[in-house]
């Protein structure tokens, strides 16, 4: 099938604007994921299920490859995620108000190195609207894979008032999600990266995790497991601060990285802003998934993302301490059906983390 993909579809694929063919892509999937019968036969045939498991906060996962955020930022296309053999999804980023985010083109193709840059700056459609689309997709059912639901800061809301910002979207979406992600690591949103600093981050992460366990306790459910994202441009000084917030506010688990801001190897002279992903990220994102695994001694469960596009890369995140992994570009340069080559190469890896 990637086969297929990468010698007939990607080729017409890539004589498309890269955002025109990411909307068909959408579209395409969207439209799938309403053909019920037919998702549930690709299903059985891609979706990749150990006989054990993976086990993270608390969730059960069916294989350890996930979809990353951006993808499917308004969550239209989750349903088709098993189909396709993601064993979870992650939607959004979503903000509480509608944006366009910034202005194209915006989205670039490194063919010779399987990467991308973007410089997207969160356009979604807000969390209310994508609140109603769950409420009519999902209702009070339970998504057939883990659902991730990612929320970062609106634009125009200045960097004092976000933990407001992304506690209206967090009450307006946590209903749906089996976890939620706070992003704070977009290098498109002005300042949104300052977040990841102590203080403001303190505030953060106390102020949702006090919300989400309010409400739990205001339900008698278990609390949503709240997840952070951070960026691969830290120093590991900046980590150690993170992972102290982390832990006094205790959070669920930790998704490294997001794109990077630096320019490694033949990147170097190149102008263009935004964040790079693919290949080129994968070393640093690799490092910090070990960094992180070290310094926590493998208690804290991390979601490896960054540059996976085989076995072999899936593989190293893994091996370095990540118990799940997520894939974005790797899914544009190989294809749709990319996670059920990776789930059954990640299989013989599997353990428990709760
Ligand atoms: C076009 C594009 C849009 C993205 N949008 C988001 C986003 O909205 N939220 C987010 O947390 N990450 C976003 N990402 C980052 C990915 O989720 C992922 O962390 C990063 O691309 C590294 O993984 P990869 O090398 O497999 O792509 C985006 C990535 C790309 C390429």
């Amino acid at each position: 099938m990637g086969f297929y993909y990468e010698k007939v579809i990607r080729p017409i694929l890539f004589r498309t604007d890269p955002e025109k063919a990411h909307d068909l892509g959408v579209t395409a999937l969207d439209y799938l994921g309403k053909l019920s019968l037919l998702c549930r036969w690709l299903e059985s045939c891609n979706l990749v299920r150990s006989d054990k498991p993976v086990e993270a906060f608390g969730i059960q996962f069916p294989n350890a490859v996930g979809l990353a955020a951006g993808m499917d930022k308004n969550g239209r296309f989750y349903r088709t995620a098993p189909a396709l053999g993601f064993g979870h999804v992650e939607i959004g980023t979503i903000t509480r108000l509608q944006q366009p985010g910034n202005e194209r083109p915006r989205i670039f193709r490194f063919p010779d190195n399987a990467a991308i840059i973007n410089r997207m700056g969160f356009n979604n459609e807000g969390a209310e609207a994508v609140a109603k689309r769950l409420k009519s997709t999902l209702g009070k059912k339970k998504s057939r894979v883990p659902l991730g639901i990612n929320i970062g800061k609106s634009k125009v809301v200045p960097l004092d008032q976000a933990v407001e910002d992304y506690l209206g979207s967090f009450n307006l979406l946590v209903d749906y999600a089996d976890y939620i992600t706070l992003n704070v690591s977009s290098p498109n949103t002005q300042g949104l990266r300052e977040l990841q600093q102590k203080s403001n981050l303190d505030t953060l992460l106390g102020e949702l995790a006090g919300t989400n366990r309010g409400r739990s306790r205001k339900l008698g459910i278990k609390p949503t497991p709240l997840l952070l994202k951070i960026a691969p441009d830290l120093t590991y000084r900046e980590i150690d601060s993170i992972l102290e917030c982390i832990d006094r506010w205790k959070l669920d688990g930790i998704i490294a990285t997001n794109t990077t801001i630096t320019r490694p190897g033949s990147f170097a002279n190149l102008k263009e802003p935004g964040g790079l992903s693919g290949p080129p990220l994968h070393h640093r994102a690799v490092e910090i998934v070990n960094y992180i695994s070290r310094r926590t001694e493998g208690k804290l469960p991390i979601i490896g993302v960054g540059g996976i596009h085989d076995a072999a890369t899936a593989g190293a995140m893994m091996d370095n301490g990540a118990c799940l992994v997520q894939v974005y570009t790797g899914m544009i340069y190989h294809g749709p059906f990319i996670a059920k080559d990776l789930a059954k190469a990640t299989g013989s890896r599997y353990s428990s983390w709760f």
